[in-house]
C-alpha cells in the first residue's frame, strides 16, 4: 500500500522523496503535487504522481486514494486563516480516503508561542486529532534557514556578526536531518498518536555562530550586541520557543544531527 507525499515538489518534500527511495521501491510511492509541471521528475523515478491542491478539495480524494500513509506537509501561505481552511480540507480528505496514518508537519513547541503561526499548527493539531484518524505529528523546530537575516557573508566579509542583545538559544534544525527522521518514520511500524518535537539536541547560542563562522572563514568573526539592529525576525524569534530541545529527532534518525557549522555552511560561504 504506497506512501503518499503532499509538497512533494517543495524543498522538504523532495528531500523526504529522496530518503524514501533509499528505503522502499519508488512503486510504493505517490507525489501528490499542486503543479503537475513538475511530474516529469518524479515520473522519470517511476513514482506516480497525482494532482493535489489544498485550494480545491475536490483534488485532495483522489490524490490520497489507495494510499496507507499520508505525508501532509503544511501550506507555506503567509495567510495563517487560509492555510486553516486548506489545512481542514486536508485532513477531511484524508479521512473520506480512509488513509490509514496521517503524518502531519507541524511547529515545535506550539503551545509556547501566542502567535498566529503556532496558532494555526495548534489548530491543525486539534483538528487532526478530532478527524479520529490514526496520526503521528512531527513538529518540527525553526529552520536553520533563518540565520540568512544575519547576512552570515557579509559578517565573515567584516570580521564582525552583529545581532540584536539577548540570552538567545536556538534549537534549529535543517530539512536534510528532518527529511532522515520522517522518512524512518514512514517506513517503519508503529508512531501511531506520537507527537515528536523535531529539535536540535542542543541549542546553540549566537556566541557559538560567530565561533563556527570563524572556523569556516579561518579568520577571527567576532559578535557584536547591537542594539540598533532592526529586523522582523528578531520579534518572531522572541515569540516562538526556540530554546527547548528533545532527542527525538536523533533517536528517528538513528545518527547525530548536522552540526552547527556544516549546517551554516551554505548562507556563510560566498556565492559561486
Ligand atoms: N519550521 C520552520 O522554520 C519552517 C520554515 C519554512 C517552512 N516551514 C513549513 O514547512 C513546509 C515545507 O517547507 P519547504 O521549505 O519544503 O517549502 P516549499 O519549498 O515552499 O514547498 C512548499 C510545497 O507546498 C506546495 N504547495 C503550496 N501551496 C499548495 C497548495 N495550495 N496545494 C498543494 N500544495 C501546495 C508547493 O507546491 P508548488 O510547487 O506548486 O508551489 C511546494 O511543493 C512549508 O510549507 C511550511 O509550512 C517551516
Amino acid at each position: 500500500m504506497p506512501i503518499a507525499i503532499t509538497g512533494a515538489s517543495g524543498k522538504l518534500g523532495r528531500l523526504v522523496i529522496q530518503e524514501l527511495l533509499q528505503r522502499v521501491p519508488a512503486a510504493e510511492l505517490v507525489a501528490c503535487i499542486r503543479n503537475t509541471e513538475h511530474r516529469h521528475d518524479f515520473e522519470k523515478l517511476g513514482i506516480a504522481v497525482r494532482h493535489c491542491d489544498y485550494d480545491r478539495p475536490e483534488t485532495l480524494e483522489q490524490a490520497f486514494h489507495g494510499a496507507s500513509r499520508l505525508l501532509f506537509i503544511s501550506s507555506p501561505h503567509h495567510d495563517d486563516g487560509l492555510r486553516l481552511l486548506q489545512h481542514s480540507s486536508v485532513i477531511e480528505a484524508a479521512k473520506q480516503s480512509k488513509i490509514g496514518q496521517l503524518f502531519y508537519t507541524s511547529f515545535a513547541f506550539p503551545e509556547d508561542g501566542a502567535i498566529s503561526l503556532t496558532r494555526l499548527h495548534a489548530a491543525t493539531e486539534k483538528a487532526i486529532h478530532a478527524s479520529g484518524v490514526p496520526y503521528t505529528i512531527f513538529r518540527h523546530a525553526i529552520y536553520s534557514d533563518f540565520v540568512e537575516v544575519l547576512d552570515l557573508r557579509s559578517a565573515v566579509a567584516k570580521g564582525e556578526l552583529r545581532v540584536q542583545p539577548g540570552h538567545w538559544r536556538f534549537n534549529s534544525v535543517i530539512r536534510p536531518d528532518l527529511a532522515v527522521a520522517i522518512a524512518a518514520a514512514l517506513t517503519s511500524p508503529g508512531h501511531e498518536q506520537q507527537t515528536y518535537e523535531l529539535t536540535a539536541p542542543k541549542a546553540w547560542t549566537f556566541e557559538e555562530l560567530a565561533g563556527a563562522l570563524s572556523e569556516l572563514a579561518g579568520k577571527p568573526v567576532s559578535l557584536i550586541q547591537d542594539t540598533e539592529l532592526q529586523h522582523w525576525m528578531f520579534g518572531f524569534l522572541r515569540s516562538i520557543n526556540t530554546a527547548s530541545t528533545t532527542g527525538d529527532l536523533v533517536r528517528l534518525m538513528e545518527r547525530p544531527a548536522t552540526p552547527l557549522k556544516e549546517s551554516i555552511q551554505p548562507f556563510a560561504l560566498p556565492l559561486k
